[in-house]
Parts: C-alpha cells; sequence; structure tokens
C-alpha cells in the first residue's frame, strides 16, 4: 500500500519573543490510504502541530509534508486552501458548527462551497446524517442537540466532500465516556464504510485499542509506532 500521507523530517519552531518553541523536531511518519491511526501524546507533545500541518492550516519550518504524492508545504496559499476543501475534512473539539444552522444545513452548507446541485447536496446530506445515525434530527439546531450528537453532525460535515483524510483533534475530550464511544464508533464506521483515512489526535490512552495503528509523540517527535492487528470496537472502551 502507497502512503497517503508521509511527512519526511519536519520541524515546527514557533519564534515567541526571545526564545523559539520546538513544536516538532524531525518528525516523520507515513500512512497508508484507508488507515485509522492515533496519535498519541501528553499535551504539548507536538499532536495538534502535526495534525495543522497535514491539514494544510499551517507549514512546516523545515521538512516535507506529502499528501497523495504532492509536497503541500509547498503550495501557495490559493492552492493550498483547494487542497483543504477537496481532500480534508476536520473534526475538533468543540463541534464548531454554526448555530443559526440546522444539522441538516449545517452538512449542506459545506457542500455548498463545491457544487450548486440542490438534489445532490440534499441526497448527501440525508445519507451523511443517516450515516451518523441522525436521520430524524436533521432540523434540529445545535442547541436542541446534545453535545455527542453535535459532534456526530461535525464528523457528517468533515465526510460530506468525501474527503481522502479527516483529521480529528481530541473529539471525544468535550464528550462523556458513552457519548464519546458514539462518536468514535461513528468514525471507525466512516473509516471503513468509505475508505477515507483517519488520523485521530488524542492524549487518551483508553481510545487506543480502537486505532489500526497507534503512534506515540514525545517532544516533537516520533516515540513509538504500534501496529493493532485486532482493533477493539469502541463498546469496548472505557475511560
Ligand atoms: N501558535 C503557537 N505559538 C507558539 N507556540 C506554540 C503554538 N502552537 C503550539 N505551540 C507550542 O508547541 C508545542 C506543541 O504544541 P501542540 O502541537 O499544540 O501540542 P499538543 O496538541 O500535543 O498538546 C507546545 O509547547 C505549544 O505550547
Ligand atoms: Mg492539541
Amino acid at each position: 500500500m502507497s502512503a497517503i500521507i508521509r511527512l519526511e523530517n519536519v520541524t515546527k519552531t514557533y519564534p515567541m519573543g526571545e526564545v523559539e518553541v520546538h513544536a516538532l523536531r524531525g518528525l516523520n511518519l507515513e500512512v497508508p490510504q484507508g488507515q485509522f491511526v492515533v496519535l498519541l501524546g501528553p499535551s504539548g507533545s507536538g499532536k495538534t502541530t502535526t495534525l495543522n500541518l497535514i491539514g494544510g492550516l499551517d507549514r512546516p519550518t523545515e521538512g516535507k509534508v506529502v499528501v497523495e504524492g504532492e509536497d503541500i508545504a509547498r503550495l501557495n496559499d490559493r492552492r493550498l486552501t483547494q487542497y483543504r476543501a477537496a481532500k480534508v475534512g476536520f473534526v475538533f473539539q468543540f463541534f464548531n458548527l454554526i448555530p443559526t444552522l440546522t444539522a441538516a444545513e449545517n452538512i449542506a452548507f459545506a457542500l455548498e462551497l463545491v457544487t450548486r446541485d440542490r438534489k445532490a447536496i440534499q441526497e448527501r446530506t440525508a445519507a451523511l446524517l443517516a450515516l451518523v445515525g441522525l436521520a430524524n434530527r436533521g432540523n434540529h439546531f445545535p442547541s436542541q442537540l446534545s453535545g455527542g450528537e453535535q459532534q456526530r453532525v461535525a464528523i457528517a460535515r468533515a465526510l460530506a466532500n468525501r474527503p481522502s483524510i479527516v483529521l480529528a483533534d481530541e473529539p471525544t475530550g468535550n464528550l462523556d465516556v458513552e457519548t464519546g464511544r458514539q462518536v468514535l464508533q461513528a468514525l471507525r464506521d466512516l473509516n471503513r464504510q468509505e475508505g477515507v483515512t483517519v488520523v485521530l489526535v488524542t492524549h487518551n490512552t483508553a481510545i487506543a485499542p480502537l486505532a489500526d495503528r497507534v503512534v506515540r509523540l514525545h517532544n516533537g517527535t516520533v516515540a513509538s509506532d504500534e501496529h493493532n492487528p485486532h482493533p477493539a470496537p469502541a463498546s469496548a472502551l472505557n475511560w
């Protein structure tokens, strides 16, 4: 299997007044297409920085970030924006839904960025709501949904334009255990059903058994990298 994501000797240094913060110090990582990877590490280990570089939200100080054969660090801002819209779906800890739009409208909004075909938008929105178990909640506003339901809408929205990669940063960080399990299962199902590559970042070691592979970060480099031949269902996770 060829790698859909390849980070080569990536460093990221943030200037902080007189000093520099070395967020990443020579990170190497290859992710094959369709893999469900958990990036695990304590706060400050460089997880979010890594995700932001893969997602084209930021650029490395040194090194390469190659996605589907293209070094995205070399793209100009306009092409980087296109890259994000076409290839990447983001899921965040605090859901980031638009409060004045219904669940269905939040998903449709993402689709409207790339198509005007009303029928296609409606069909895809309905299919995505069903995929995340919210077929009968499309007309609810975020404030009328539980945290877990909101996060499942966010996941449906991230998947809307059939990205090749979904990047999830502490997606259960704001949820109770049972709700967190439902969200993780929704992500795992979408990974299997749509073949989308998932990179999930967390400090929560209890989530690791869900993954095909667990990469531990420490001080901005890979500390360990283990494959998991028998991923656990989300229902078996506990924290
Ligand atoms: N925009 C920034 N400016 C300065 N320092 C930053 C910035 N973003 C992250 N850092 C620092 O880089 C290191 C890694 O951060 P981060 O990738 O957010 O870690 P994690 O997600 O694992 O908690 C931390 O020391 C953090 O304080
Ligand atoms: Mg983080």
